[in-house]
């Protein structure tokens, strides 16, 4: 496995590459959620591809006050996880951003709501390092979460309103045996808020059930899912909301393609799920 610390020599990497390049992006303290993007990555990229890997703890994605400082970073066991993964590249930069850097990258309409309304300058963060990891690495395809889903629609955004040349391939949540989806925030939770944190997963479970049945207020099917929510050990709800799952409106009955998001605190763990309903 080749390893790159640079954005120099990222490009003179990229400009002696043959082959198909697969980029799976992540700011690393990596799981059998990325062990899944991996080998997604592999399959668009075949034996004779590239999967890179990159691990950046971007700042600019962290809003004021939130787990930039303390957010994971085992670096050799991440690199020890790529190798046994069988990734090509770990591009692993030590500086992405000018001090004086002036130009960012920004989608307007799908960051608007849900996560982008908690955590303004998160998507403008996540969409100005991914089109600079597009640049550096040149990816013909890149592989992201259906976990992370606004992420998903944002990036697939912009790539369409930029006209980045690289397919976008979403991979379906990966979960613990009791419905968690795997982070690596996970790690930050006590042993009682990882008992109540499946409750996320049941909530959604149990608006699914519902739809199935026949029902179809949005607003009473919310009110089932903070039913389930609201009594788990330490949990705060940020938001509980059935979308358009291709343009993130929010709906007032279920329709086709409506997808069930939520934001909850577990303690001080932001956890954030989502689940198609029909
Ligand atoms: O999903 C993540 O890990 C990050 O948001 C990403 C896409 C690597 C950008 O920093």
């Amino acid at each position: 496995m080749k390893i790159i610390e640079s954005t120099d020599a990222a490009h003179a990497h990229v400009r002696r590459r043959t082959g198909k390049s697969v980029l799976v992006p992540t700011m690393g303290a990596l799981h059998r959620g990325h062990l899944e993007l991996i080998r997604v990555a592999r399959e668009h990229a075949g034996n004779a591809g590239e999967v890179a890997v990159s691990i950046f703890v971007n700042p600019l994605q962290f809003e004021p006050g939130s787990d930039f400082e303390k957010y994971p970073r085992p670096e050799s066991a991440d690199e020890k996880f790529c190798e046994d993964a069988g990734v090509n590249l770990l591009f692993r930069p030590r500086q992405m951003y000018f001090d004086d850097r002036s130009v960012y990258v920004e989608e307007t309409r799908l960051s608007a709501g849900l996560c982008g309304a908690s955590r303004p300058g998160h998507f403008q963060g996540v969409c100005t390092v991914v089109a600079k990891l597009f640049n550096l690495l040149a990816p013909a395809a890149t592989v992201f979460g259906e976990k992370d889903y606004q992420q998903l629609a944002v990036i697939r955004r912009m790539v369409r309103d930029l006209n980045f040349p690289i397919e976008i391939i979403g991979v379906p949540t990966v979960r613990e045996a009791d419905g968690l989806a795997l982070s690596s925030r996970n790690q930050y939770l006590s042993a009682d808020e990882r008992a109540a944190a499946p409750a996320l997963y049941q909530a959604m479970l149990r608006v699914k059930e519902l739809a199935a049945g026949g029902e179809n207020s949005v607003s009473k099917l919310i009110d089932v899912a903070k039913e389930v929510v609201s009594p788990a050990k330490r949990a705060r709800i940020d938001y509980i909301t059935i979308v358009d799952a291709e343009n993130l409106e929010p709906l007032e009955n279920l329709r086709p393609n409506a997808l069930i998001a939520l934001a909850v605190f577990v303690g001080e763990t932001r956890l954030i799920d989502n689940l198609r309903l029909t």
